[in-house]
Formats: C-alpha cells, structure tokens, sequence
C-alpha cells in the first residue's frame, strides 16, 4: 500500500457493526447527510472517526481539492486524451465559455424539439433512439424512471446489435410516425451504424417517403452525420469534453426531452446542478461523492472486496445497476495510474445489482450467508410511484430498511449454523423525497462525481477507457480479412458458426 493514509487506515482496527451504534452513538449524526432531496446513510458502514480523519489526508494526498477545481475550470483532467470532461458545463456548471457553449448547443436542441412538436417532420408518435454504451444507458434510464403520466411519444432504445433487439424495439412502430435518433458521440460505432441502416431500410421497404429527412443525429461528430446522410438542420451536436457515459445532459438526451418535455428535462439538469455545487462548494468531510467514495475506498483497497452491490428498491430506478455499471467499471476499472504507472493494489470493484425485492429472492442468501462480503448500497423513495394501495410501498420500505438490518445486526445460532446469520455485513442507504427529475439528476451527478473521487483517490484517469478498443480491432479484422491468424479455439468458432457464409 504505497499511499501512508491507506496504510494507517488498514492498520485500525474494524469496529464490529452489530456494536457499532454502541460504541459510537451519534454516528447518526455524522455518518448521515442530506443534500437536496437525497439523504445518504453511511452508519452502518465500518467507517469510524478515525478511518475519516485518516481519509481526507488521502484526499489531501492525492490533492483531491486541486483535481476538483480542475474539473469544474475545464482543464484537461482527461489527460492520456487531452481533453477536458465537461458534463457539468451541461448543467450550467464549470468554465464560463464552456457553459455558454453548452446552453447555445441547448437552445438548439429545443428549438428543433419544438418544431418538431409543431409538425416540422410530420406527425411523430415514436422516437426509435439508436445508441449504445452511453449513447443508450443515460437516456433509458431517464425515460424508464420518469416515464409517468406526462409522456407524450413511445420511445424505444434500442442498442444491441442482435437484430432481434430492432425487431422487438420496433413491433408495434408505424414506420410513417416514427423519428429516428442516431445517437453516437463518434458517429462511427459500428452497432448503432449497422441498426440505423437496418432502421432506414425499415422505413424505406414501409414506403416512407424521404425517410432520412425522419432522422435527427445526436453527436460530437456532426460532419460524420452529415456524411452518412442527416441533413445539418437535423443534426444536435455536442461538445467533445463531454464523455459518453457524462453524456446523458447533452443531446444525447434527446429522447427524454421529447418525451417527458423540455421543463423536465431543465429540472434534472437544475437537479444536477444543485449537486456539482455541493461537490465544488463543500467541505471535504461534508461532501456526499466524497465520503461515499472513502466507503468505496474502504471496502475494495483496505478490505479486498470484489464487487460492490446495489438494490434500487424502487421499480423506476430498476435500470439504475445497469447505467452505474458503465459509469463505475468504465471510467474506473483500470491499471496504470495517470501517469502510466501500475496501480497499487485494486481499482474499481464490479458493480452488480437489481431490484429490491426481487433480489432478496434470488441473491441475497449470498449477501447474509455467503463467504464473501459485499458492501451494499440500498436507494429508496419516501414517496411511491405509482397510485395502487399504499400498502404496497409501505412493504417495500419495510423490505429495504430490514435488510439493512438484518446484514448488520446478523443472528446467532449456536444449534444450527446453517440458520445463523454473521452480521457485520456493510450497507449504505440512500433516500429520496421521490423519484422527480430534480431528485434523478442530483443522484446522477451523485455518482458521476463520487466515480471521480475515487479515481482521484487512486491516483487514476477515469475519463479514457482504452480497454474497450482491442476487442473491437479484432471483430473489424474478422469482418475484413476473415478467420487467419488465430488461436484454434476462434478459428473453430468462427469456422463453426460463420464458416458457411
Ligand atoms: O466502446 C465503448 C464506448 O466508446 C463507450 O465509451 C461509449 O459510450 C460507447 O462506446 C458508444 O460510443 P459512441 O457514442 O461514440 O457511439
């Protein structure tokens, strides 16, 4: 452990969590923040006072408040690409010229929304959004969680290039009243490519007459779209600083504006907003990314833990493990530090998790019984989603906050080990006043700058994400040159499956 503040924290004794509250009773007080409409609760994790004083001298180490002002003033914090990342200039936040570009690229966008929903494009009854990675997961998850009585379009978001995936996403589409949204930073990524062709063809066999003037272009590449045919009035651009897991509050967002409209999607961006000033503006040992970024730290660097759990005990959030996935393992999941060096020691956990309470019947067995320990994040809201009898959400919180305590509290069975239950098991909690676009974005941005914080903390970049381009060399060199050069096993799978063609 090459860091002094990880190796003092490694060196304090855990404190067992079935006592916890015991031996430390207002940690309650200190080990609960609220920020806006979200309330995180970290006292049922091992973090102690002393494992915090000993944190933020790891973030003064690593010069934690240095890189935070860098992100918000734009520099290129992206450094093995040079470039700036610049996702809170979307919501309003960071370097001046960067936020004005950002509002103008804004403007823009509801200009067109609003000719559009003044029949500029003819009538429009579905939006087929076409993306994938970034380009995808944000919008989804936005449109998933708030899709509430005020949608006005069906949105389909399709990205998987498995062509069972534009089938399905488009059974029950008219071809005649749908808008196609191309959605790729690059413009160049080969599964959104082959399903926009594949959704052109579909309009052009329904008859559609121009069905290329139905497309509207989502990118940072807008003279790639204009190449590949969307004509430059249609096309949404955005900055380049802003990567394509960051990129949901750019035009990326497009599906979500058209559908729940343009103030909500202003309220998730003012939500977020409201978060990047408690990350710029706070105190170290009041900052919510921060301190959930030491409970990270905590877990995976000291204690060793693989994987970090999280369980949105709410059906709108059902798509949230899967946007965090990007988030954390892209942007995080590396080996060399930002200067090229080996890191020492694990970087990011696996992010995995589901919907309470379905997962309590399939996963949690694992969680209470099993012999690896899994820090587990609980997200709940105050108020439910839907109108059926409040007995249903009431079940649902009571589920929730049980579990929590259950893997603290455990249960002892001297009898009957296999009933018995170890307790000390780690969870936070977050709680929102409800799932709103204000509250969304806050919890977004939540993660976005808690992701930061830890790779700051690591000492690491996490705004390139290189691991994801070898595979990809080596599909194109299938595709172009075909089965040589490789290991038996490929060549028999290629041989196998592909040969025939
Ligand atoms: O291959 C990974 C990745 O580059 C992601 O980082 C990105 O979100 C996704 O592909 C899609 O890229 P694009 O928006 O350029 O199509």
């Amino acid at each position: 452990m090459s860091s002094p503040a990880l190796a003092a924290i490694a060196a304090l004794p855990q404190a067992d969590l079935k006592s916890i509250f015991t031996t430390d009773p207002d940690r309650l007080s200190k080990l609960v923040l609220s920020q806006g409409p979200i309330r995180f609760d970290w006292s049922k994790t091992h973090l102690t006072d002393d494992m915090l004083t000993q944190f933020l001298a790891l973030a003064q180490e690593q010069d934690f408040a240095g890189w935070r002002d860098a992100l918000f003033a734009g520099q290129a914090v992206n450094n093995s690409e040079g470039r700036a990342a610049e996702h809170p200039a979307e919501r309003g936040e960071g370097n001046a010229d960067s936020v004005a570009h950002a509002k103008m690229l804004h403007n823009r966008m509801r200009g067109l929304i609003d000719a559009i929903e003044a029949g500029a494009l003819g009538e429009v009854r579905h939006i087929l959004h076409i993306g994938i990675g970034g380009s995808a997961l944000g919008p989804k998850l936005i449109v998933d969680a708030l899709d509430g009585d005020g949608v006005r379009y069906d949105v389909a978001i399709v990205s998987n290039v498995d062509g069972t995936a534009l089938e399905r996403a488009i059974e029950g589409f008219d071809p005649h009243t749908t808008l196609i949204a191309i959605a790729s930073k690059t413009f160049t990524t080969s599964e959104t490519m082959l399903n926009a062709a594949s959704a052109i063809n579909w309009m052009v066999e329904a008859g559609v007459d121009d069905p290329y003037g139905k497309v509207i272009a989502l990118t940072a590449a807008p003279e790639k779209a204009m190449e590949w045919g969307v004509d430059e009035t249609r096309i949404l651009p955005f900055s380049e600083s802003v990567g394509g897991r960051y990129s949901l509050w750019s035009s990326i967002g497009f599906p979500a504006a058209m559908a729940l409209g343009w103030d909500a999607f202003e309220s998730l961006l003012e939500g977020a907003a409201a978060m990047d000033r408690h990350f710029r503006l706070s105190d170290p040992a009041q900052n919510a990314p921060l301190i959930a970024a030491f409970v990270d730290q905590y877990y995976t660097r000291v204690e060793g833990c693989q994987t970090r759990a999280l369980f949105a005990y709410d059906e709108r959030l059902a798509l949230l493990p899967s946007y965090l996935q990007q988030l954390e393992m892209e942007s995080n999941g590396k080996s060399v530090t930002r200067d090229n060096e080996p890191v020492v020691g694990p970087t990011a956990p696996i992010t995995w998790g589901g919907v309470g309470t379905d997962a309590q019947h399939a996963v949690f067995q694992l969680l209470h019984q099993g012999t690896i320990i899994t820090p587990v994040e609980f997200i709940a809201s105050i108020e439910p989603g839907h109108v059926l009898d409040p007995a249903h959400h009431r079940a649902l919180l009571v589920n929730c906050f049980a579990q929590g305590a259950a893997l603290m509290r455990g249960k002892e069975n001297a009898d009957d080990p296999a009933r018995a239950y170890p307790g000390n098991r780690p969870s936070t909690t977050i709680l929102l006043d409800d799932v709103t676009p204000e509250a969304l974005g806050a919890l977004i941005a939540f993660y976005e700058h808690r992701t930061f914080a830890n790779a700051v903390l690591m000492g690491i970049n996490p705004f390139d994400q290189f691991g994801v381009e070898l595979g990809k060399e080596i599909a194109k060199s299938i595709e172009a040159n075909g089965p040589t050069g490789f290991d038996p096993s490929t060549m028999a799978l290629i041989d196998l499956a592909l040969g025939a063609e």
